[in-house]
């Protein structure tokens, strides 16, 4: 049966407009009957082991965390330990742990807190925020779980939550729905009991509300989530919206004398560099509609030669990963061949060595196509 998701008792005359105390107070409740408790760095007030730890699980999973932090900590058990080591030993000790830009700001921001803070991360999230490899999120976790400060985290998990039990629609990466997500953040706050709401907020997101299969039937924050109700959850939040991919269009001139085709060496650079091709016509940012194409092609035919004819042939389009081709072939057959420069690149290749030839496939499928057809080929 589907729940309805009941109105929280939102106050509205706030700066944001969303504090919600039924909220935190329905996290804090489950965080400490159902949450996670015994993780290795956890109960400790030790700034340092809680840094490695937020470093070490931005963008790791908990049971990969795990064994690394351990090693590393019996190897740099305090933040002098860590500032005094070289750069290789921290990078070995990271080895395998992946994104190894954390580590040297990880090893950056120690000799940091030694040199300018006197061996003690600050407790206030903006002076963390300015340490390097430390985000706004990542303080504001360091900050709660280290010395109870009452501020915001915002990561992945947290957004997911979020976009699901408010129904925001939108794509969370994007600045306006971020922005809109951080002050829910702020107003959301208890006034008590940051640390297991902090923490309640990261293992809802991580054992409860997960991306594709969630437990809602377990979730402490189910009566009041939109998505749930409207049957949503699967949809938020939004993905990251597809970028448009780009289109081209180029006409390619099957250029033939008798059985043999007139390739053209391409760019060493580029798509399909390197390879032989065809002589191609690329079209105008509008597309071939924009160009007089049977004029500019009869045009180009001529400069290989005398023209016995010239016919489109059937269009076709290539996929890249960044961009669609759309190509228009045209048959040129020519009655004599033309003395070309040498410097154009062009070969004379015999249709029976097309097989093996070094074409890009969508060309190398076309000639073979023209070529099986006996009355495209004979004059
Ligand atoms: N992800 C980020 N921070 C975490 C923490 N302190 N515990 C578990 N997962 C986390």
């Amino acid at each position: 049966m589907k729940r309805i998701a009941q109105a929280p008792a939102v106050r509205t005359d706030g700066d944001g407009g969303y504090d919600d105390p039924g909220f935190s107070e329905a996290v804090i409740r489950w965080q400490k009957q159902h949450g996670r408790h015994a993780l290795p760095w956890q109960n400790t007030r030790d700034a340092y082991r809680i840094w490695l730890s937020e470093i070490m699980l931005q963008q790791t999973q908990v049971t990969a965390v795990i064994p690394y932090y351990q090693r590393f900590l019996a190897r740099f058990p305090d933040v002098a330990s860590l500032a005094a080591a070289g750069a290789d030993e921290v990078m070995s000790h990271w080895s395998g742990l992946g994104y190894y830009t954390r580590a040297r700001n990880l090893h950056c921001c120690a000799r940091k807190v030694v040199a300018e803070h006197g061996g003690e991360f600050p407790s206030d999230p903006e002076a963390l925020a300015a340490l390097p490899g430390i985000g706004r999120s990542t303080a504001a976790a360091i900050a709660a779980f280290a010395y109870g400060a009452r501020a915001a985290i915002l990561d992945g998990n947290v957004k997911r939550v979020f976009c699901r039990v408010f129904g925001v629609e939108g794509f969370p990466g994007s600045k306006p729905i971020e922005d809109a997500l951080w002050r829910r953040a702020v107003d959301l706050l208890p006034e008590q009991g940051i640390e297991a709401y902090t923490q309640g907020l990261m293992d809802l997101g991580a054992t409860l509300c997960t991306r594709s299969s969630p437990s809602c039937a377990k979730c402490p924050l189910s009566q009041r989530c939109v998505a749930l109700a409207s049957d949503r959850v699967q949809a938020l939040p939004v993905r990251r919206p597809k970028k448009a991919i780009p289109e081209k269009a180029t006409a390619m001139l099957v250029v033939t004398d008798r059985d043999h085709v007139l390739l053209e060496q391409r760019p060493g650079s580029g798509i399909w560099g390197g390879l032989l091709s065809l002589p191609e016509m690329e079209a105008p940012a509008g597309g071939l509609a924009d160009m007089d194409l049977d004029g500019c092609v009869s045009r180009r035919a001529a400069s290989y030669g005398n023209v016995a004819s010239c016919e489109p042939l059937q269009p076709f389009t290539h996929v890249f990963t960044h961009f669609r081709l759309h190509v228009s072939p045209y048959r040129v057959r020519l009655a004599q061949r033309a003395q070309l420069a040498a410097e154009g690149g062009h070969v004379w290749y015999h249709a029976g060595q097309l097989q093996d030839a070094p074409l890009p496939a969508p060309v190398k499928k076309l000639l073979l196509a023209v070529f099986r057809r006996p009355d495209l080929i004979s004059d």
